[in-house]
């Protein structure tokens, strides 16, 4: 595809910076952080309540628990720990001036190992002191930034020590939530015994399965630009549509999380979950109504509709060593914690095959890897070509066929590649693009995925989140490749250099299809 070099911003109208609709503000709660020392708590948990704090998206009433081993470490100790981890997350000496000292005195802290039973009688004991100080207390938010393998025994945990009390409908008061991260499981059956465990003591409706994809604005958007619009939806479809590419590049390694990864995989990490949702929500049909069980029927109907992958239409990859931003990178099996001789794929790209009235015929192309050249997540809609071209292209170009794509991330935003005629007395035609990002048609930031979905948790909307049904559906998809792969090992690993756009049997796939991947970095 040649990238069109007539790019037209695509400006919003109206007042500028635009009014943020006012947030929707939550019930008094608590919430607890289980494993409050991690990553994840630091880097966005943390930070994502702050910013809701600041912007008025958290109650007027509320506190924040967090338990960790931690031994030796006291309230003041920990909040000190918070205000760094801010600070850490880019939050402005500004902003901790104007929130710190209204937010820090709500944190507190309860040490413990999580993996033992004794912190839990710690935690209620807390939790009870906790709930007197707060008037009218609506609910209790337990996230559990844990590691996977935890999950499990910490809800049973929860559970047996009184803290876990089953909601018989979603308008009891208090509300008890737990959020989990995912991967959800390993396969399919562990993520069944999760379910079944946890549907011992809680209703579905108290689960709330994150997906941090589901909560970037652009991937909602994706429904506003599908179901907002009547123009898109006529061509949605088959007739129209030649095929879709969706891509997730990294330029990152697996960083200091080679022990996840070397279990996990890029098909794990990224494919069950964050790929099938972007393929779902592309997709999908129209929901009766935006209410988080009709998105969701829609999206297991898609989910049920993919065809079992076809092996020889998958390709694994691993990164060497090599180049990335101008420095020089070590390879998959020399990161930390990896073997020396691992398997795992670090790079895959896929053809999906929806098989319903709508999708028939129409190959959906996904790719995801770790130390590419550049890092870019987008859907790519590329439409037929006209059945007759009567325009010349211009000397040396080559005529696309249209093109809509939805970037993710960076520049989060929308382009649509069309063709117009040249200006002048030749009759010749030549691709442009249309151009909308966000930040420069609304001169606003961007939430980070995490800030809606917690406070998505606190008021108890489930849409963003994932169903049980859905996790299923989507390791019924990717558990037979899987086992297919651990059954047969790769016959050349490493196989690309990192920098590098991924191993060339990934062309070749789309090759077979008479299409070309996008060039990594195009739309940033
Ligand atoms: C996580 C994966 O879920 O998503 C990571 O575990 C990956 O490996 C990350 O880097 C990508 O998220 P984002 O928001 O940076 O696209």
């Amino acid at each position: 595809m040649t990238t069109p070099a007539v790019v037209t911003p695509v400006k919003v109208s109206g007042e500028f910076p635009v009014a943020t609709p006012e947030m929707p503000k939550p019930g008094r709660c608590i919430v607890v952080i289980l494993g409050v020392g991690g990553d994840l708590a630091r880097r966005k948990l943390l930070p994502a309540l702050f910013h809701l704090f600041l912007d008025g998206g958290l109650p007027d009433e509320f506190a924040i628990l967090g338990v960790e081993r931690g031994a030796g470490m006291s309230g003041e100790s920990f909040r000190n720990g918070v205000a760094e981890s801010l600070k850490a997350a880019d939050i402005s000496p500004a902003q901790l001036q104007k929130g710190w000292s209204e937010f820090g005195r709500r944190l507190h802290f309860v040490a413990g190992d999580l993996a033992g039973g004794a912190v839990y009688a710690d935690l209620k004991a807390c939790l009870d002191e906790l709930g007197k100080t707060i008037a009218d207390l609506q609910g209790y938010l337990f996230h559990l930034a844990l590691p996977p393998s935890l999950y499990s025994g910490v809800i049973r945990q929860l559970a047996n020590a009184g803290l876990l009390s089953k909601n018989r409908d979603p308008d009891e008061r208090p509300w008890v939530r737990v959020v989990i991260e995912k991967p959800f499981g390993h396969d399919g059956a562990s993520a069944q015994a999760l379910q079944r465990g946890a549907r011992r003591v809680m209703a579905e409706h108290q689960l709330y399965r994150i997906d941090h994809y589901l909560g970037k604005e652009t991937v909602q958007n994706l429904l506003v630009l599908r179901f907002g619009n009547s123009m898109f939806e006529t061509v949605w479809n088959r007739h129209y549509v030649e095929h879709v590419q969706i891509t997730a590049a990294e330029t990152i390694g697996v960083e200091h999380r080679g022990k996840y990864y070397e279990e996990a995989g890029i098909v794990r990490d990224m494919f069950q979950n964050h790929l099938l949702q972007l393929l779902t929500l592309s997709a999908m049909e129209p929901p009766t109504a935006f209410s988080a069980d009709a998105v969701r029927d829609e999206k297991v109907k898609v989910l049920r509709s993919i065809r079992p992958i076809e092996t020889g239409r998958a390709v694994r990859g691993q990164y060497g060593p090599g180049r990335v931003d101008g420095a020089t990178v070590p390879g998959y099996r020399a990161e930390e914690h990896v073997a020396a001789d691992s398997r795992t794929p670090t790079y895959a790209a896929m053809q999906f095959a929806v098989d319903n009235w709508r999708w028939h015929g129409v190959p959906f192309f996904v790719r995801a890897g770790k130390r590419l050249a550049a890092s870019g997540t987008e859907i790519a809609i590329r439409f037929r070509r006209p059945p007759l071209m009567l325009f010349p292209p211009e000397e040396g170009e080559r005529l696309d066929p249209n093109l809509l794509v939805v970037r993710i991330q960076p520049r989060e935003g929308i382009s649509l590649a069309f063709n117009v005629k040249v200006p002048g007395m030749a009759m010749q035609a030549r691709s442009v693009e249309m151009d909308f990002a966000y930040a420069e048609g609304f001169g606003t930031e961007e939430h980070d995925a995490y800030e809606t979905l917690l406070l998505d948790a606190m008021l108890g909307d489930q849409t963003l989140f994932m169903r049980s049904d859905e996790v299923e559906a989507a390791w019924g998809i990717v558990d037979p490749l899987l086992a297919y792969w651990e059954a047969q090992p790769p016959e050349r690993f490493p196989n690309y250099p990192a920098g590098s756009s991924g191993p060339a049997a990934a062309d070749e796939l789309i090759a077979t299809c008479g299409g070309t991947w996008r060039e990594l970095g195009s739309s940033s």
